[in-house]
């Protein structure tokens, strides 16, 4: 019998892409994101698949449609993808909280609400992954991304003490920090995407790495070195780089694309 796969998210973008790869590897999936017609229309393509209407900021909902989608294919998940997610430009000279919020709710808590619905059955049953879309935008503080960066800290923090901790149970824990990937939410960035992927692309990079078990899938790698080389930086040296970058990344019109 094929393995069971959760993908929040699933209605567009990278969501929408690593259903398709992973379907076409066999498993058997489950879809969760709010536009229920996309999704129906992607599981009829896929297969294998079911698709649940789903808020990942309600928990109610994310507890609901996990056990819809449990029913719906026999059992509970082998893998489980919190990849719905969110992104919008914020800057402190604007800064309005509610704006803040939603991300906070959507990346963070929906991660939460989901890691609640799934892992207690993959450690009784000691075996299982749980996997989050973090970014490399979580690896510092970007200017133009102070709540989306700060969200996406908080995802690898959440993902990594949580994978140190489920590792005596063989609950095995993925952080997926992708770099930018051409899809609907990098469609609206004003600004030069270095190292853009293409979606079918990382879709096959992070499918490989969570079927081989990895800890971490980062990629590009170009992109992923650069902000891991960025992390040694003194804070001093980080500012003098990061300013006039924020500047530019702040003033479209001043940006090549
Ligand atoms: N694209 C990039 O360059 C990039 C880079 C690093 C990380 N990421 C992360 O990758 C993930 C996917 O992003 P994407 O680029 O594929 O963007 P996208 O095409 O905009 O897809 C976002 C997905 O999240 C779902 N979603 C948003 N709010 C939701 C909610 N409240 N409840 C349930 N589902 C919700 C959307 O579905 P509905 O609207 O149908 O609910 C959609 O399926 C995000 O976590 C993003 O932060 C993206």
């Amino acid at each position: 019998m094929s393995k069971r796969a959760l993908i929040t998210g699933a209605s567009s973008g990278i969501g929408e892409a690593l259903a398709r790869e992973l379907g076409r590897r066999g498993w058997s999936l489950a879809l969760l994101a709010r536009r229920h017609v996309l999704m129906e229309a992607l599981a009829r393509e896929i297969g294998n698949a079911v698709a649940f209407p789903c808020d990942v900021s309600d928990f109610t909902s994310v507890t609901d449609s996990v056990r819809k989608a449990e029913a719906a294919l026999g059992g509970p998940f082998d893998l489980v993808v919190a990849n719905a997610g969110i992104g919008a430009p914020t800057h402190a000279s604007k800064f309005k909280a509610n704006e803040a919020e939603q991300m906070v709710r959507v990346n963070v808590l929906g991660m939460m609400y989901l890691f609640d619905a799934v892992v207690p059955s993959m450690i009784e049953r000691r075996g299982g992954r749980f996997a989050g879309m973090a970014s490399l935008a979580g690896l510092r503080g970007l200017p133009t991304s102070s709540a989306y960066s700060a969200t996406k800290a908080a995802m690898q923090a959440f993902l990594e003490s949580s994978r140190v901790e489920l590792a005596p149970y063989g609950v095995g824990v993925t952080t997926i920090n992708p770099g930018f990937v051409a899809t609907p939410m990098t469609e609206r960035n004003r600004f030069k995407m270095p190292f853009l992927v293409n979606v079918n692309k990382a879709a096959v990079i992070i499918a490989d790495g969570l079927e081989r078990g990895a800890r971490v899938v980062q990629f590009p790698w170009p992109m992923s070195l650069l902000m891991r080389f960025t992390r040694l930086l003194p804070n001093a040296i980080y500012d003098r780089v990061m300013i006039p970058y924020g500047r530019r990344k702040s003033d479209p019109s001043k940006v090549k694309r």
